[in-house]
């Protein structure tokens, strides 16, 4: 089993091997990569300044985008990853064209939360959500209330949908992700603490059998917190990101099964078919 983590930041092949479980991605981003674009507000999910855009390569082949709290997400729930943070955007002085909606619709006053409006709103048009601009920007506060240019920058963005430019940068990504598919799960060891995910449901049952106090962890939305807020340190989280077995929606006449690390907004959809 792997003894690193492997993800693509800033346009590379990027491997960590000296992680632990309360290293959050916010962290290694502003303290160890120097890349402040990214906010650090609220540090407990609940205000969306620290937002990025995850890009996973999926079974469909296609890559699937999400906007994720980088506070409350840990370092090694990165893997596999294509991290794409704002400092991606507006390369060579040159502003994406979200920024300069920002510019032109006067959305950013004290500008804390713009770096986390710009990604939600991004994350949206990769994904090409169907969402209205309301539900796309509801993870996200502005303080200073401008919501009026926020929402209007997000409805250019989200029907604009998107652009060549992105489309270009994803073929030079893909084959990387691709690279990054073909390594299974990971164990990784430092300070003392254990970062564990299984490359499938036998490899996590033994897991699991040999540490019953282990921290299990799909998303860690509420994990996150334990870390950042209770400054819990766990000697050992067995994530399940990597087993297949717990992620399939299954969707009979008479049931719908929903594996046990499916997100929320996964099974929302399936839910949402079947009870509109
Ligand atoms: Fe507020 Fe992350 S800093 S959600
Ligand atoms: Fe100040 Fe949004 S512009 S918090």
């Amino acid at each position: 089993m792997r003894q690193s983590i492997r993800l693509v930041y800033d346009g590379q092949l990027v491997e960590i091997d000296d992680a632990k479980p309360t290293d959050m991605a916010l962290g290694w981003l502003r303290d160890r990569q120097l890349a402040t674009g990214t906010k650090e507000g609220c540090n407990e999910g609940d205000c969306g300044a620290c937002t990025v855009v995850l890009g996973r390569l999926g079974a469909d082949g296609a890559i699937h985008y999400s906007a994720v709290n980088a506070c409350i997400l840990m370092l090694a729930q990165l893997d596999g990853a294509w991290l794409i943070t704002v400092e991606d955007l507006g390369r060579d002085g040159v502003l994406d064209p979200i920024q300069q909606a920002m510019v032109d619709n006067n959305a950013s006053q004290c500008g804390f939360c713009t770096p986390g409006f710009v990604m939600v709103t991004l994350a949206g048009q990769l994904s090409g959500s169907t969402l209205e601009a309301e539900a796309q920007l509801a993870g996200n506060l502005c303080r200073c209330t401008g919501y009026g240019g926020l929402l209007a920058t997000a409805r250019q963005a989200l029907a604009a949908g998107k652009s060549q430019a992105w489309q270009d940068r994803e073929d030079k990504i893909r084959p990387l992700l691709e690279d990054l598919q073909a390594t299974g799960g990971f164990r990784l060891e430092h300070q003392g603490q254990v970062t564990e995910a299984p490359g499938n449901l036998d490899e996590l049952l033994q897991a699991v059998a040999a540490a019953p106090n282990a921290l299990l962890v799909a998303g860690a939305t509420d994990v996150g917190l334990w870390l950042t807020k209770r400054l819990q340190q766990p000697a050992l989280v067995i994530m399940t990101r990597y087993v297949t077995e717990l992620q399939g929606i299954e969707v009979s006449d008479e049931s719908i099964r929903i594996g046990s690390a499916v997100s929320y907004a996964q099974s929302a959809s399936v839910l949402l078919d079947e009870y509109p």
